[in-house]
């Protein structure tokens, strides 16, 4: 009978494949040692990482649910997991506050923002897949009306920020501009406008984009768009992006605006028979979207940080107990002490959302 011995020894010797074998082949989840994990939190973007140890069980009977959500959120939301067993990241664990596995958190912009640890709740994909994609930071203005968007163009020229304007038929802010006003907030102001029956678009002299969404690009000091063409995707919008930000970009403004796709073929009634179908599927329970809820008009556009307002530290440490194989952990001191996660009570809505919604969310890809 060597086979037991033999198994226990092949085991010890590759902890690393122990680890990646706690996610499903093929996952989008990646690992993170302390050298990866810097490298993301240097980046302006959100991000979900968790801590985990290969032998616990809550750990594996989570991993398939997070990949899943790790799946649905890609590519907007990069998702990882730090190994906390391996010798190497036990100081990382230990820096992070990490007292029990598993311990998600999500980074909502690199380090340039407390982590929110996830404490309650199922760990299931829905559930995951929700708490992150709504925590995004919305650097992003609103323009409810379309009066304002002519006043907003000439008011912001003055500023030396290019400004990138979304006009869209969707009601709910689409995740993909969030997640890009996000890594380039500071670099360019992004503003969204709700194309009501193509009023946006026509004001701006788009005339036929009422279904299309629109990324206009206003260069610095200027009052003329230049139309971003390229497919609606987080690549070639952050590509684009990229060059705005090192210069390479060619300002050029076109003559005209120039309208494609002709929609002329239908008649507005169609848009907005369609409009509302879109609604439905969106507000239903049963249709997980990454999109948030439109809060109802106020004077201040910007919302960087509405959902994290105070701190409502709910969860104590017995609660999730039974959830969590607690462990400790021995190294030095962590260096920082981690403010006490600020957590977020779901709104009624979300939690009922994810109790009721245990399917697969929808991709988030798009504008
Ligand atoms: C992240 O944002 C900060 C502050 O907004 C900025 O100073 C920094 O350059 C940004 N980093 C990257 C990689 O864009």
């Amino acid at each position: 009978m060597l086979t037991t011995p033999l198994l226990a020894l092949t085991l010890a010797l590759i902890p690393s494949l122990v680890t990646a074998a706690i996610f499903p082949e093929g996952t989008t989840v990646k690992m993170l040692d302390a050298k990866g994990f810097k490298k993301v939190m240097k980046a302006n973007e959100t991000s979900m990482i968790a801590f985990v140890a290969p032998w616990c069980g809550h750990c594996q009977k989570m991993a398939p649910e997070y990949s899943k959500a790790a799946k649905a959120l890609h590519p907007l939301l990069p998702t990882y997991a730090v190994d906390c067993d391996a010798e190497k990241n036990k100081r990382l664990c230990a820096e992070q506050g990490v007292q029990g596995f598993p311990t998600v958190k999500l980074f909502r912009r690199g380090d340039q923002m407390p982590p929110i640890s996830y404490n309650d709740g199922e760990r299931k994909a829905g559930a995951f897949f929700y708490w992150a994609s709504q925590r995004v930071p919305r650097f992003v203005k609103k323009l409810y009306h379309v009066e304002e968007l002519k006043p907003w163009i000439e008011e912001s020229a003055t500023s030396p920020k290019p400004r990138a304007l979304l006009v869209t038929k969707e009601k709910d802010m689409p995740l993909l501009w969030k997640v890009l006003a996000n890594k380039y907030s500071g670099d360019i102001d992004f503003v969204i406008h709700r194309n009501r029956k193509g009023k946006g678009s026509r004001a701006l002299g788009y005339k036929s984009a009422e279904k299309i969404p629109l990324v206009l690009i206003y260069p610095p000091g200027e009052t003329r768009a230049i139309r971003y063409d390229g497919p609606n995707k987080l690549e070639p919008l952050s590509k684009y992006f990229d060059t705005i930000v090192d210069g390479t970009v060619d300002w050029s403004i076109p003559e005209e605006p120039t309208v494609e796709e002709d929609m002329s073929g239908e008649d507005a009634s169609t848009f907005e028979a369609e409009t509302e179908a879109d609604e439905i599927v969106i507000d239903s329970p049963a249709t997980p979207t990454a999109s948030e809820p439109e809060p109802e008009p106020t004077e201040e556009g910007v919302e960087p940080e509405p959902e994290v307002v105070g701190e409502s530290l709910t969860a104590e440490p017995g609660e999730s107990a039974p959830e969590q194989t607690v462990v400790e952990i021995v190294t030095e001191e962590p260096e920082e002490e981690e403010a006490e996660s600020p957590e977020i009570a779901d709104d009624a809505e979300t939690e009922q959302v994810v109790l009721d919604t245990p399917g697969e969310p929808r991709p988030v890809d798009e504008l």
